[in-house]
């Protein structure tokens, strides 16, 4: 086991300048899975680089696909039975959307992970794939990883997805690229959909909703063709320099190149809603730059169909309610639970540690503010969106914190502190 790293972060005066972010992990995901499936050579550019998508690419290496710098050289004929677990470390959507395409695979392979992912509900992805005609097992019948899954022949099915996952829609269709007729996933509430759009670029004989409202999206077997695709900025990562940028007076930052299609840019129209000085360049195909500038928040509503939009940004919204003036309510986030930690008890528990004002509710949170000191030690619980979180909150204060379980941030974001430094005025 590698040794816990503690990390020290303390303000130091306005954010300024232009910012990059890391390739965005769950289009970096699809594109590594949809290229490893297409027959032939896909070429991509800039992929994320932290360990959940290593741990992606380093399981299909396992089963055959080979890689070589931007190319993958893929195609199901490539695919065999892997000698080993593949460890798909800390990643939850490696492991759901992997189960989807092994799913097909005429062989026996085992998914393992982190501490975390063998906590993560497997169900979801499971029962549908069972359905289809997959073997597939895990611990408690198959509610948690390890997951053994022995692909064979698919037919597709209709389903409607108990919870709003997108990666549960994923699975369902990687699996549906092989199953007989047709596949179709309704979604109470439109989930981001990453997977339908490269599925598309790809050849993929698939059609989707326009729109957010009673969306569905059906697919027949298809065989896809090698694409070539620039994966934008991760949206998610923006988040935490965009609320920084807000909290921390006399900032003045642009974020370049972040993907704000559908299912993703939540956030920016919940810190507008709180009073953020957030404006956007067009840089096409759903790209934009953010230019964001201090300013006061106040508190906002959060909840209802723009959660699953948001889920992964609700850590670094808590530091923005607890700058804020007035109560910011999140509710119908239950999702929150089942992250890479139960987040709504691990904000509570380290944003409180800092002085905040949180209190936890089935759901989600209730944060009023502004109440933030932040100073002492906290700790990540080995997730990395909560180490990124409050080492955000730091920057609102003048005494040092420390951040224990820091090493968490590899999992999706490596380069975080240099990347945080190189902003800050000093
Ligand atoms: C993801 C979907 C979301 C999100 C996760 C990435 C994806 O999870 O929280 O970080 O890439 O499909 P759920 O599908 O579990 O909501």
């Amino acid at each position: 086991m590698q040794p816990e790293m503690v990390a020290t972060f303390v303000g130091r005066g306005p954010l300024t300048g232009r910012a990059h972010v890391p390739g965005d992990k769950s289009i970096s995901h699809r594109a590594l899975l949809l290229g490893a499936l297409a027959e032939g050579t896909s070429k991509v550019l800039g992929l994320g680089d932290g360990h959940d998508i290593v741990a992606t690419r380093s399981a299909l290496a396992m089963m055959g696909v080979e890689f070589d710098g931007d190319f993958i050289h893929g195609g199901r004929s490539r695919f065999r039975e892997p000698e080993r677990p593949l460890d798909m470390g800390n990643s939850g959507t490696g492991t759901r959307l992997l189960a989807g395409v092994l799913a097909s695979m005429p062989f026996l392979s085992i998914l393992v992970g982190d501490e975390s992912i063998h906590r993560r509900p497997m169900e979801r992805v499971v029962t549908p794939l069972r359905e289809m005609g997959a073997f597939l097992d895990g611990r408690d019948n198959g509610r948690f990883a390890p997951l053994v899954v022995r692909g064979g022949r698919l037919h597709g099915i209709e389903y409607t997805p108990g919870v709003a996952s997108a990666q549960v829609k994923s699975a369902i269709l990687l699996a549906g690229l092989a199953a007989s007729g047709e596949t179709v996933v309704r979604e109470p509430i439109a989930t981001r959909r990453h997977t339908e759009e490269m599925m598309q670029l790809a050849g993929a004989k698939i059609r989707y909703s326009p729109d957010d409202k009673d969306y569905v999206v059906a697919l027949s077997a298809s065989e896809l063709r090698p694409f070539e695709i620039q994966v934008p900025c991760d949206p998610s990562q923006a988040a935490f320099f965009v609320v920084a940028a807000s909290v921390v007076p006399g900032s003045d930052l642009t974020i370049e190149n972040v993907y704000v299609g559908p299912g993703r840019a939540g956030f920016l129209n919940v810190l507008r809603r709180m009073g953020a000085d957030i404006s956007t360049v067009d840089r096409g195909a759903n790209v934009v730059d953010i230019h964001v500038r201090a300013s006061e928040l106040v508190g906002t509503e959060i909840g209802g169909d723009e959660i699953p939009g948001l889920i992964d940004e609700i850590p670094i919204l808590s530091v923005a309610a607890s700058c804020a003036v007035g109560t910011t309510v999140i509710r119908d986030a239950r999702e929150l639970k089942v992250k890479e930690s139960d987040r709504i008890a691990t904000v509570t528990s380290e944003m409180r540690a800092l002085g905040a004002n949180v209190e936890p509710t089935e759901d989600g949170l209730i944060i009023t503010g502004p109440h933030l000191v932040p100073r002492g030690r906290v700790r990540s619980h080995g997730d990395h969106r909560i180490a990124m979180s409050l080492a955000i909150a730091a920057l609102r204060g003048d005494e040092t914190l420390e951040i224990a379980g820091f090493e968490s941030v590899a999992t999706s974001w490596p380069s975080f502190i240099d990347d945080l430094e190189a902003l800050q005025c000093g």
